[in-house]
């Protein structure tokens, strides 16, 4: 078991990874009490883990009044309309400004739920147990919750902390391949922006990273936590340096939306943007040759694309890309903004480099 702090003031709280905690009823339920201040208890699953992992949370729960909502599975459910069915939900069962939510799933239920929490009676506490690679490295820990509007995703949410976060990476044991590859994605990003040990390590560690090892998830989630809560700490509101968990992402972003949401999943699509920042990064910041390989070895290594498919080069064109990006969040000031690296571990957030280069860059790619 370890643990570690996000401190950000007066909102400090703290992630703690343990290999089997949700079996451990005893442990568990050590681990959650002393963050729930009331005798109220929400808890917001969906449809696939509610029946995989609920019981184990409830059997914690023992004395407390506990709801439970079961969301719809899928990006399609954290919407405006999911979000009045949960307020509905907490007004029904008369749940009060002391009660404290728990949101049980991937990065979708965790971003509904803290979203909910952020504005339910003004805001109340919650906490966050991820049951994705991608939301116990990234979605569960920063405070950013959100739901998506037609016209584009996470655009109505709130910075809201959790107060715990736990991380259980026995979880994963159920997760589909494809998402525990696009949790690696992610996983790898941290080594390159912040981790060269790290990213050393993973490339060692590769075969028991794809076997799930326990231990070797438990090590991998800390460190990774641990560099997005000091990322965090440091720019919460993401007015700086907050961005450089964007490597790979301006070019990712455009590449999933292009490609047909549904297509790739975030992280595959962020595994083939964080190619192309690599090579961006050779071109613009001395980032060196082999290293480029190395991270495109690793990735697919862990299973992940490196590159377009037949079908996205249909649609991914270098100006529905130059344009796609153009639209992203990470334009500021019409400047389009990237995430480069000089060596692993050193990254700067550029918003300097010329449109020509970029677009060279692309038609190598697209
Ligand atoms: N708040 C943030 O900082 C932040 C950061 C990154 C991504 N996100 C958001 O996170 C979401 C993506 O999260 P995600 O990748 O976890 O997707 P997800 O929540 O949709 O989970 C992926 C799939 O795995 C299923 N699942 C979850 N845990 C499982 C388990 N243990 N066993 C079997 N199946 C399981 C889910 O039901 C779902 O079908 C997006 O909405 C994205 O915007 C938020
Ligand atoms: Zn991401």
């Amino acid at each position: 078991m370890q643990e570690l702090m996000v401190e950000i003031p007066q909102r400090s709280y703290p992630i703690l990874v343990a290999d089997g905690l949700l079996a451990d009823a005893q442990t568990l339920r050590a681990q959650l009490r002393p963050h729930i201040r009331g005798s109220q208890v929400a808890i917001i699953t969906n449809d696939i883990v509610g029946p995989l992992y609920l019981d184990q949370v409830v059997a914690a729960l023992d004395g407390l009044q506990v709801d439970v909502l079961h969301m719809r599975d899928g990006e399609s459910a954290k919407t405006l309309a999911t979000y009045e069915q949960a307020m509905d939900f907490l007004l029904g069962a008369r749940h009060n400004r002391s009660t404290s939510l728990i949101a049980l799933g991937g990065g979708v239920v965790g971003d509904l739920c803290g979203f909910v929490a952020s504005t339910f009676q003004r805001g109340v506490d919650f906490i966050q147990i991820p049951t994705t690679l991608l939301a116990q490295v990234d979605s569960s820990v920063g405070g950013k919750t959100a739901v998506n509007h037609p016209q584009g995703k996470n655009l109505i949410g709130a910075f809201y902390q959790p107060v715990a976060v736990l991380a259980d990476p026995a979880t994963l044991s159920t997760l589909p391949p494809r998402e525990y590859a696009a949790g690696l994605a992610e996983v790898v990003k941290y080594g390159v922006i912040d981790d060269p040990e790290l990213f050393v390590f993973l490339e060692d560690r590769c075969d028991a990273l794809l076997a799930k090892d326990g231990a070797v998830l438990t090590e991998v989630i800390v460190r990774c936590c641990a560099i997005k809560a000091k990322v965090v700490s440091a720019d919460e509101r993401e007015s700086g340096r907050r961005a450089i968990l964007n490597f790979g992402h301006t070019f990712g972003h455009a590449i999933e939306k292009l490609s047909g949401y549904g297509h790739w999943l975030h992280g595959e699509a962020v595994a083939i943007g964080m190619v192309m920042a690599a090579q961006l990064s050779q071109r613009v910041a001395g980032f060196a040759p082999d290293k480029v390989e190395r991270l495109t070895a690793l990735l697919a290594k862990l299973g992940l694309p490196t590159e377009l498919d037949q079908q996205s080069l249909k649609v991914v064109t270098v100006a529905a890309m130059m344009d796609a990006m153009g639209l992203d969040k990470k334009v500021v000031d019409g400047r389009l903004r990237f995430i480069v690296a000089s060596e692993l571990g050193e990254v700067a957030v550029r918003d300097d480099i010329d449109d020509g280069v970029v677009r060279d860059l692309l038609s190598q790619c697209c």
